[in-house]
């Protein structure tokens, strides 16, 4: 195994690739409305939130949210403007839904550029969540014999539907959820504290963590599943990201990773090599679920309109699953 370098090389367009990420986001398309029928606020959540595999059924609470929830939001905890609470039902039995605050979309302000130039992280956590988050939240639920008693971390989570998922629908024994950028921390934070009557006996917590910073060292070595999606596209962070799962995972037992990533260009294909370099095994899965393969392929083939301009390369995610071997 290499040792890892001390610094990372940095491509002069960061700010430009960050940038281009957002406008692609931001940019009105055309598209129609899914067929959910109880999505009336969709207006109000980014247009990637309304295209997407929609796998976890989900509903946008209208600005009565608190009391339809039955549980008051007030002083620092009141929903801002920006804000919305998009209801989340899982596929699982009697789980209640899982309620996440959310930027409404369109909603990325000139703070948030500062928060992320000052931080070197992008502002896409903010923008909603991905469609592949959607997918490894699925995912999640669908083994959620890979979680039983184990101590889990999702890096780059975003609002984390898909750690949250782990958190609500399986025995994990701790679900870590965390991001590189602090906004988007907050967020997570708020999300535990307004969901923690759905986790049992589960540890939850929210973490800042950045990859290419220095890990706390009570943390290292410590997990037995990271879970990510949609983190792969930036090239500039491979290195540390792939360094990160090898530091976080635990070594003294079979320890994985579960990566849902588009290939966005040669990115994800990038990744894998820094993978392979630093001496780790993994598996790149294309069709890892019947029923998310059978919505790809009716995206693709333009049988199912609720996605139109669907773009394999940017939305279909690939499983990788990263395996520590002790002793390898
Ligand atoms: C495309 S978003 C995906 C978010 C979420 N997983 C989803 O799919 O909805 C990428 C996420 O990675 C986070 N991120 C980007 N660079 C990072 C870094 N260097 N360290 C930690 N997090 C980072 C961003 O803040 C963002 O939340």
């Amino acid at each position: 195994m290499e040792n890892r370098p001390t610094a990372y090389q940095r491509p002069s367009s960061d700010a430009s690739l960050r940038w281009g990420i957002l406008r692609r986001s931001l940019l009105p398309r055309s598209s129609s409305r899914t067929d959910h029928g109880l999505q009336e606020s969709t207006d109000n959540i980014s247009r990637k939130a309304v295209s997407g595999f929609n796998l976890i059924y989900w509903r946008a609470l209208d600005d009565h949210f608190p009391e339809t929830l039955g549980y008051p939001l007030k002083g620092k905890d009141a929903l801002k403007p920006r804000d919305i609470c998009i209801l989340y039902k899982l596929p699982v039995g009697n789980i209640p839904e899982i309620s996440l605050i959310q930027r409404r979309g369109n909603c990325i302000e000139l703070n948030d550029f500062e928060v992320s130039t000052r931080h070197d992280v992008d502002t896409t956590g903010l923008v909603c969540c991905w469609p592949s988050e959607d997918v490894l939240a699925y995912f999640c639920i669908s083994h959620s014999d890979v979680f039983r008693s184990k101590k889990v971390l999702e890096l780059g989570s975003g609002y984390g539907l898909a750690g949250f998922s782990i958190a609500a629908c399986t025995d994990a024994s701790e679900v870590v959820i965390s991001d590189g950028n602090p906004e988007v921390v907050d967020y997570i934070q708020h999300n535990i504290s307004i969901n923690a009557g759905h986790f049992g006996e589960r540890r939850v917590s929210a973490m800042m963590l950045h990859w290419s910073q220095e890990h706390p060292s009570e943390i290292l070595n410590t997990f037995d599943v990271i879970v990510a999606s949609d983190c792969t596209f930036f090239k500039e962070f491979h290195e540390s990201l792939a360094w990160s799962v090898i530091s976080l995972l635990k070594h003294s037992e079979e320890s994985e990773a579960i990566f849902l990533s588009p290939k966005r260009g040669d990115s994800l294909e990038k990744f894998l090599q820094k993978i392979r370099e630093i001496g780790l095994h993994y598996q790149l899965i294309e069709n890892y679920d019947e029923t998310v393969w059978n919505l790809h392929q009716k995206f693709l083939k333009g049988k199912n309109n609720s996605w139109p301009n669907y773009d394999k390369d940017h939305f279909y995610p690939l499983l990788v699953r990263i395996k520590f071997f002790p002793f390898s």
